[in-house]
């Protein structure tokens, strides 16, 4: 599934209606504060379009991986707070999920108003999708709406179950965050160039295989570049290595060939003696690193042939860091294909998570053309995987 044929909040009417929203509020916090907001302010279209349409507004979303039962620091108070503010009124935050609050507020709410329910994770049925609680959750509305795209990958009560009691559409979020990915998949502006990084080659096993059709360009960095050094008889000292994934990354490295794929990986590496922070470094070659000695980020080398790869692009994906960047030793990889990716002309999306944090902390938001805002959504999206909050809704006739 790469294009969306869902109905979306324009295709029902939601005045003086009761609408359960399905929001991805799972903000990071220290100290209970709120460090990034970009998830609630992605959300702000669909909410401001339904106070405007005089909905009656109900939000719902988890923040974190709570046990069971409440805990006060994965409440949605914070959010409610913030969410007041970006919206410029009040937003009533019940102290529970399903619960007595929770129903006298929505009962209460006029239209145009806006309420927050408590974390759903405070109930384990949410995770499970157990269809009472979907019920009960479905039971304070009249409409549902999913705009959390970043939890769009779960099949929970909230973000799928409770679809199955309510005449259920997608928000603006996840509308967009389709349209563009599913734009790049389908139909992307070529050269197509594909970055790809972090530790594992298991982890984006899929995306490679979903990719491999599609791109002109597969740039792989980060830790699991070195299962496919080593396939191809590489020397690379103490780097991460998934045996097991030897022979697949053969296979990979042969499909490339096959498709007329260009494959890039690092020729050089910043090699240290340790995975610390103050270890000693040697920039070496990426297939003849020392015995005691880690590849931890791509080299310059590398970083120069991955940007002018990039510089050329009329597309860019990007999924996962260079290397172990919350190093300062280790960051300038990343760092440099952030640039890369920032000045190049391409159509940039870059997937959530770590890659979306570095290009965020490092300042070039603003040059990107989509920052996805769900991470392990945007990789299965982009393995060409249906996502279940998105499956379960309306289609369009
Ligand atoms: C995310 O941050 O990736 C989403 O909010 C999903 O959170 P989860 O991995 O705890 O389900």
């Amino acid at each position: 599934m790469t294009s969306l044929n869902k109905k979306s909040i324009e295709d029902i009417p939601v005045t003086g209606k009761r609408v359960l929203v399905r929001c991805d509020f799972n903000v990071p916090l220290k100290d209970g504060k709120i460090t990034n907001d970009k998830r609630i302010v992605e959300s702000l279209p669909t909410i401001n379009y339904l106070v405007k349409q005089g909905a009656r507004v109900i939000l719902c979303s988890h923040l974190g991986r709570p046990k069971d039962g409440f805990a006060p620091e994965f409440s949605m108070e914070p959010v409610a707070q913030r969410l007041s503010q970006l919206l410029g009124q009040p937003v009533a935050m019940a102290k529970d999920v399903i619960g007595p609050s929770a129903k006298e507020l929505a009962s209460s709410l006029q239209d145009g108003q806006v309420m927050l329910l408590e974390n759903v994770r405070f109930h384990k049925e949410e995770t499970k999708n157990n269809p009472e609680f979907a019920k009960e959750l479905a039971s304070l509305a009249e409409i549902y709406v999913n705009d959390a795209f970043g939890t769009a990958h779960r099949a929970h009560a909230s973000t799928a179950g409770v679809a199955d009691y309510l005449p259920a559409v997608c928000g603006y979020l996840i509308q967009k965050e389709i349209q563009v990915m599913g734009k790049a998949l389908e139909n992307p502006k070529r050269p197509f160039v594909a970055i790809l990084g972090g530790a594992k080659v298991s982890d984006k096993i899929g995306v490679i295989r979903n990719l491999m059709d599609k791109v002109d360009t597969l740039i792989v960095g980060g830790g699991m570049a070195y299962t496919f050094i080593r396939a191809q008889g590489g020397k690379i000292g103490n780097s991460l290595c998934e045996e097991d994934k030897l022979e697949l990354a053969s296979r990979l490295l042969e499909q490339a060939q096959a498709k007329k794929v260009t494959l890039l990986l690092p020729v050089d590496a910043v090699a240290a003696d340790a995975f610390q922070a103050d270890a000693n470094t040697q920039v070496v070659a990426a297939n003849a690193i020392p015995d005691g000695w880690m590849g931890l980020d791509i080299g310059p080398e590398s970083l120069k042939l991955f940007s002018q790869a990039i510089a050329k692009a009329g597309t860019v994906v990007w999924n996962g860091p260079m290397g172990v960047f919350e190093m300062p030793k280790f960051a300038a990889g990343t760092q440099g294909v952030a640039k890369a990716v920032a000045e190049s002309q391409a159509v940039s999306i870059i997937g959530g998570g770590d890659s979306a944090a570095a290009v965020e902390s490092l300042g070039y938001g603003d040059q990107m053309t989509h920052i996805s805002t769900g991470g392990g959504a945007s990789l299965e999206f982009l393995e060409g995987l249906e996502l279940p909050g998105i499956a379960c809704l309306e289609n369009r006739e």
